[in-house]
């Protein structure tokens, strides 16, 4: 039996996914390098389920076709300056005249001394354009400026003709995309959820005018029923209405998926109705057209564009939150971390008592791993430690061969939630684990 007794932290998170190497300070041997992280073998392999759990649910999206986009993380300046990003992506910023320190001026009070110093001598508050530029080549010239992207959804955009053509698509439809984004954050904070180098996960879709509202809501139920179906506790999710003055410059309205972290309420995807804000600019810069042509009423319009976009990092905290738990198992403390099977990193662990029993587990083990690649052996330590071990990084599924292994051919299931103990048949194993993380 366990008793919970759960007040999870953003320090113990931290803690858990350095200890177990879920993710690491980039270039911590020199330091660290602020607002950047490393993705370690189980982080890369969550990561990895979060991305593919994603994929599913657009692919499963019944009101037209998703095609997928991998755009480039470069743009030039002429993208950035069409889609606003050079002219309205600034954050406010303000620095202490003292000890130097740099602040967002909308996060400070700033009748109050600086945090750091304590005294209070600010500079004026100036805007800070967040995009990382760079220059091509060699060359000084304007035209060889470029920025890595802010956000992955103009790729989507400038390629919005290619892909209609390439594809043979008709409106409605969507074109998703994963992959990085970079923001120079004036104060990255909160572990993975404001960094300045992070994964996105987004749709735009693509729709009529006179549709574009109905969508936005049916947008608005699938995106929260993909966080039901991730298993995040349904009362540490809401869907937050943006105000008015809270729109990005090219947002008509916009809805959060916001999770209940323990430094509050906060968004984890952003669903915007989008107008054809963006399709519109860079018809307007490019002078290509971007309107589509309707062959049924011979007329040519500009979609609307409904977009969901979900931080990848930011899901990844918000399952780390959501999943870590310490309870009391007979007596001892443990910490489990209660992630759905289908995203859990590591589906499943084989336990030998003893080295003679190695050659039958790893029998087993090529047999689990026809079910999930990284299942995984261990052979150290008690099996109480073993538990511990696999409990910690969410490994649902634990089994265990013992004396009677041999005899009876047989092992002992454990349930990582339950700590239930079955003993199940060793020519069933594989159909046994597939049932339980599906
Ligand atoms: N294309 C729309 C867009 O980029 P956004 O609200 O700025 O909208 C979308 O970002 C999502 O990307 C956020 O909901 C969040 O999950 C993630 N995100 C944004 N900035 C981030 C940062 N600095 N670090 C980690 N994730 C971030």
């Amino acid at each position: 039996m366990s008793q919970e007794k759960t007040q999870v932290t953003l320090e113990k998170i931290v803690a858990l996914c350095k200890r177990r190497g879920f993710v690491f300070q980039s270039a911590d041997i020199y330091g660290g390098i602020n607002g950047v992280y490393d993705f370690g073998h189980l982080g890369y392999l969550l990561k990895n389920n979060l991305k593919d759990a994603w994929k599913k649910s657009m692919i499963e999206i019944d009101r037209g076709q998703v095609l997928f986009l991998e755009g480039a993380l470069l743009g030039p300046r002429a993208v950035w300056q069409a889609s606003g990003h050079i002219d309205c992506f600034h954050d406010p910023m303000v620095d202490c005249q003292n000890c130097k320190h740099r602040y967002r001026a909308d996060h400070i009070d700033l009748n109050k001394p600086c945090q750091n110093c304590g005294l209070k001598s600010w500079t004026e508050v100036k805007q800070f354009n967040m995009m990382f530029k760079t220059e091509l080549g060699a060359a000084q010239e304007s035209s060889a400026e470029a920025y890595l992207r802010p956000e992955t959804a103009q790729a989507i955009f400038t390629n919005f003709k290619n892909m209609i053509a390439a594809n043979r698509v008709k409106i409605p439809f969507g074109i998703a995309q994963i992959g990085k984004a970079f923001r120079n954050e004036i104060n990255p904070r909160q572990f993975l959820f404001r960094q300045r180098e992070f994964e996105q996960m987004e749709i735009e879709w693509f729709c009529k005018k006179e549709t574009a509202d109905e969508f936005f809501d049916f947008w608005q139920t699938a995106r929260l029923d993909f966080f039901k179906k991730l298993g995040v506790n349904q009362e540490k999710l809401r869907l937050r209405k943006h105000e008015k003055d809270e729109l990005a410059h090219y947002s008509t309205k916009c809805s959060d998926v916001e999770y209940e972290f323990p430094f509050g309420w906060q968004e984890v995807e952003g669903i915007a109705h989008r107008s054809n804000f963006d399709l519109s600019q860079h018809t307007k810069h490019s002078g290509k057209e971007l309107a589509v042509f309707e062959e049924e009423t011979k007329t040519s319009y500009m979609p609307d564009v409904v977009e969901c976009s979900v931080g990848v990092d930011r899901l990844f905290l918000t399952v780390l939150f959501d999943a870590y738990t310490e309870d009391i198992v007979e007596g001892e403390e443990r910490t489990v971390l209660k992630l759905a099977p289908s995203i859990a990193p590591i589906k499943a662990a084989i336990f030998p008592l003893t080295k003679k029993q190695l050659e039958q587990s790893e029998k087993i083990l090529k047999e689990l791993k026809k079910v999930d690649p990284y299942a995984t052996l261990d052979l150290s330590g008690s099996i109480g430690k073993r538990y511990r071990r696999q409990d910690e990084i969410g490994t649902p599924i634990c089994f265990t061969y013992d004396y009677e292994s041999d005899v009876d051919k047989m092992v002992t299931a454990r349930d990582r939630d339950t700590t239930k103990q079955e003993r199940i048949s060793i020519d069933k194993i594989s159909q046994y684990l597939t049932d339980k993380i599906k």
